[in-house]
């Protein structure tokens, strides 16, 4: 047992009811003043159009903010959230140490969700990296600035695996595979904690949504999930499970209800599976106002009874609701929530501060290093690292890279805009700082021609090449941003076709916060680049892999589907009995082409990669030993991602036609042959039978290992 939690005993035997619920109180600041209306209504009459942006941040700019501080001083807050000021962070925190009777620390929370200042791809960009250290690395650097800050814990990763782009938030995670999203959330767990939470440039992670948040009906936020337990258990818990084990000490229930349970009060969730059968110690943290919201969903009576439903389910932390503050003492002190329900909340509270030391240091700031750490060289660097290997070639005729003596025509207003390459929440990031396609191409003393606006095409004919900006702006994915067509935005195809009518080439900058249905520019662009939303060095990570200094090497980890109507598309799926295919009853569509645009997986690069020589067989130690010639058969270095999937023979339960189990990145000079390996436990390869036992099937499997989920070299092996 840890030292600490003696103290945790002895300090909750001298807190009084309306002191324990004070720590499960999180609050944001709340503006006030100069506005007539409430904040969430200001915000609504800004995205209505009712006034515009730049109202709205006069009106911000007009407002104070509260910190609730006679709260603070009477015990009735325990950790804020969405403070990023290390004088703010210290005051507060003083408040709290000097002035409230037990001198309990703050601790301070924010999304820090793909940097913090410097600003790197959105995390569905970052994951088609494939690149555990490089995820790690990312994290680490967002730690340090965030720490700096004041910030102790993120509200970060999401590990919510995602199928279907309809949903604005798949933005946020790593796609639509499992595997993929356990690799990155323990890569991202361990570089925001460390080994060592104590450390001042550590930051707790609260992993989140918990729990298949992703899988909301229809792909619109917030919706309805209803799911068999097998299918929670086989693809939406592993990356929350994996989280767990790498040490994850924060844990966010989802919004979303499971099969009519609000994971906000869905006590098996948070009991049964995290806590008892998972072993989390940690403290759990509840999304904004969730709390509140068991009302409107129709499955708490009131807020007295959300109150009580939402911490005997298990949920510690109240964000933004007041619900706790509100009903807890009065709860507890009748009966209705029994007082071990509140200690074993509170104790989850003060172990998390124990762990970060807050009780010994709790000024955990470094002012001068976050006024330094904006915009450091050496941080740059690793956002364009970061930019350029999540950047995916989708297709290329030859035209790429280009050369430098082309002359250039650039459209469409996302090549001029440095704000849209932040993405979906980067909340503490400055989009000035960032570079856009155009300050990109002037960055590297490349002229072009400005296609914009109604004289924009009549300048194509000097042009040997257009460059077209597509896709999405920052607000057009993330959170309350689902889509119901997942086309190009406005107008952009109309504009592109027109480009294309020209017989000039034109090359695709995709900008986007998920995958869109793209089949036009499939077809007619000379070339497709997939950018996503790529940070601060975006226009710097594009030019030089458009004249490539660089060399593409990003692979999709979500699929592209032709239309709409084809979501949720992904590559693990069943095979029905009727797989589709000619025959008229069979699973298809009437309207659109059975198979993706692209492929989970899928990516080209300016060199080619050739597979052979795939072998698999069972090993000793109860392991799968895949192996797999790859070579560089072109004529430039690249990076290569090798996947290996597997097919489960028949079963108890119908598995998919294809399951990634294990990923690995190499470097190929031209001409040099890599064998690659893998050990894959055949522990890993089970499914849930109906009656939820884990279980490997015996029989035979068949192995697949090549550069996309449809480019395979097959074997069979008998396990
Ligand atoms: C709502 C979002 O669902 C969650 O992801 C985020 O961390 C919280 N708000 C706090 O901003």
């Amino acid at each position: 047992m840890k030292p600490y939690e003696n103290e945790i005993q002895a300090l909750l035997s001298q807190m009084t009811i309306a002191e324990k619920v004070g720590q499960l109180q999180q609050c944001g600041p709340s503006l006030v003043g100069a506005f007539e209306v409430s904040f969430e209504e200001l915000l609504d009459m800004m995205f209505d159009g009712r006034i515009s942006h730049e109202e709205f941040e006069r009106l911000m700019g007009t407002a104070e903010q509260d910190y609730h501080e006679e709260a603070l001083r009477a015990g009735r807050i325990g950790s804020y959230n969405g403070i990023a000021d290390p004088e703010i962070v210290n005051r507060l925190q003083k408040i709290a140490v000097e002035e409230t009777r037990l001198g309990i620390p703050l601790l301070f929370g924010y999304d820090v969700i793909h940097g913090f200042r410097t600003v790197g791809p959105i995390p569905l960009g970052e994951a088609c990296a494939w690149e555990p250290d490089l995820w790690r690395r990312t994290a680490r650097l967002a730690a340090q600035e965030a720490t700096a800050a004041g910030i102790h814990m993120t509200f970060a990763p999401m590990v919510d695996v995602a199928k279907d782009a309809r949903w604005g938030r798949v933005s946020e995670g790593a796609g639509e595979d499992p595997v993929v999203s356990s690799a990155y959330g323990v890569a991202k767990v361990q570089g925001f904690q460390t080994e060592d939470l104590s450390r001042p440039d550590a930051m707790a992670a609260c992993i989140k949504h918990f729990a298949a948040y992703g899988a909301a009906e229809a792909g619109r936020d917030y919706n309805r999930v209803d799911l068999s337990p097998q299918r929670l258990y086989e693809e939406y818990l592993p990356p929350f499970e994996a989280c767990i084990q790498a040490g994850a000490r924060a844990v966010m229930p989802a919004f979303n209800d499971i099969s009519g349970v609000p994971c906000t009060g869905n006590r098996w969730l948070l009991q049964d599976v995290l806590r008892r059968d998972w072993g989390f110690t940690g403290v759990t943290v509840s999304d904004s106002n969730a709390i509140a919201e068991c009302v409107v969903h129709g499955y708490s009576r009131d807020k007295a009874q959300a109150a009580a439903d939402a911490i005997t389910a298990g949920v510690d932390i109240d964000m933004s609701s007041d619900v706790y503050v509100s009903e807890l003492d009065r709860l507890v002190e009748n009966g209705t929530v029994p007082m071990e329900a509140l200690d074993r909340a509170v104790a989850d509270v003060l172990r998390l501060k124990f762990e970060l030391g807050l009780f010994e240091h709790p000024y955990r700031t470094d002012p001068d290093r976050a006024a330094r750490d904006i915009n450091r060289p050496e941080d740059r660097a690793l956002a364009r690292e970061a930019a350029e290997k999540s950047v995916v070639l989708l297709k290329n005729d030859g035209i790429l890279p280009l050369q430098p003596e082309k002359r250039i025509g650039v459209w469409g207003d996302l090549a001029f805009s440095r704000e849209d390459m932040l993405g979906a929440w980067a909340v503490g990031a400055d989009g000035n700082l960032c570079v856009s396609l155009a300050d990109g191409l002037t960055n590297q003393n490349i002229s072009f021609v400005s296609l914009q606006g109604e004289t924009g095409l009549a300048e194509v004919a000097s042009c040997d090449v257009i460059l077209a900006a597509v896709g999405e702006t920052k607000d057009q994915s993330g959170e309350a941003a689902s889509r119901a067509d997942i086309g190009l935005p406005e107008g952009q195809e109309e504009r592109v076709r027109q480009l294309v009518d020209t017989g000039k080439p034109v090359i695709a900058i995709v900008f986007a916060g998920r995958p869109l249905a793209i089949p036009y520019l499939a077809e007619h662009a000379a070339a497709i680049l997939i950018a996503w939303h790529p940070g601060v060095e975006a226009g710097n990570a594009l030019a030089e892999i458009l004249y490539g200094a660089v060399n593409p090497s990003g692979k999709l980890t979500t699929t592209f589907p032709y239309t709409t109507g084809q979501c949720p598309m992904y590559y693990a799926h069943t095979n029905t009995g009727r797989p589709g295919g000619r025959s008229k009853f069979t699973s298809k569509y009437l309207d659109t082409p059975l198979e993706p645009v692209w492929p989970f997986g899928y990516g080209l690069s300016y060199t080619t990669y050739a597979y052979q020589d795939l072998q698999a067989s069972r090993n000793g130690s109860g392991a799968l030993s895949v192996s797999v010639t790859v070579s560089n058969t072109g004529d430039r270095s690249g990076d290569e991602t090798v996947q290996c999937y597997f097919r489960a023979p028949a079963a108890r339960r119908v598995r998919p036609v294809r399951q990634l189990a294990a990923f690995q990145k190499v470097h190929l000079e031209p001409g040099e042959a890599q064998t690659v390996s893998f050990s894959i436990p055949i522990q890993s390869l089970g499914y849930y039978t109906p009656d939820m036992q884990y279980t490997v099937a015996p029989g035979t499997y068949a192995v697949y290992a090549g550069g996309s989920s449809r480019d395979c070299l097959e074997t069979q092996v008998a396990l």
